[in-house]
């Protein structure tokens, strides 16, 4: 296993004991919430269930013996584990490379606490390396990208690929992230944007980093 993957491994892990017993667990999307899944496979029968952010984690959550909740019939989700691109010092993040982010900032909105799990190579110092994933629907790409250009980022179709909830994604370039509020409440004011992958507003409450790393 190389560096990345044992440090998202072991950050799932550290996830894992913050698990209430007997309550309904919120799981996010990608490669670092597959190995929380297979660590809630191991405690099933502790655990009443879970509301997933995407179909296919859905679709290993149930694989794996583990029943899957209606968000909107659940009361309460103490937790909310996910993954992310990219994280600064604030614990602000870039979200939605496995185009899941509407699904995963809903999730994140609902439950009491985000628990945000990454390798070491995700911390960054400012936020925009990583192309910032704006979904939308689809007969507004050109005008959300036009707004997002007056922006100034360099706004790319990620041809090809249609979300859970049948809309596009653009992947913004080149953007320094210095203020992530302002940033994620200037796109989600562009009419066509279904949700921007900044996680600023409801940003992770804790962020583990790899084996012993926290903010
Ligand atoms: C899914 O849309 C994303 O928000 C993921 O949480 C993010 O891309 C992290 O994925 P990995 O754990 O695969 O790096």
């Amino acid at each position: 296993m190389n560096d990345a993957e044992n440090g998202k491994r072991a950050a799932a892990e550290r996830a894992l004991a913050l698990v209430e017993p007997g309550s309904v667990v919120g799981v996010g999307t990608g490669s670092t919430v597959r190995w929380f899944i297979e660590g809630l496979a191991r405690m099933r029968h502790d655990i009443e269930g879970a509301v997933s952010s995407s179909e296919a984690s859905t679709a290993l959550l149930r694989e794996r013996g583990i029943a899957v909740y209606d968000l909107n019939g659940v009361g309460e989700i103490p937790l909310y584990v996910d993954g992310a691109d990219e994280c600064d010092g604030s614990r602000c993040l870039i979200k939605g490379g496995g185009a899941a982010l509407t699904r995963e900032k809903i999730i994140a909105a609902v439950a009491r606490e985000f628990v945000c799990i990454i390798d070491p190579a995700k911390r960054v110092d400012v936020l925009g390396r990583f192309p910032l994933p704006v979904e939308v629907i689809p007969m507004a790409r050109s005008h959300v990208a036009r707004e997002l250009l007056d922006l100034g980022g360099q706004p790319v179709w990620r041809e090809g690929v249609v979300t859970d909830n049948g809309n596009w994604i653009l992947d913004v370039h080149h953007l320094q992230i210095t203020d992530p509020e302002a940033l994620e409440t200037a796109i989600n004011q562009i009419v066509g944007v279904v949700t921007v992958g900044l996680f600023a507003r409801r940003r992770a409450d804790r962020v583990l980093i790899g084996a012993d790393g926290e903010i």
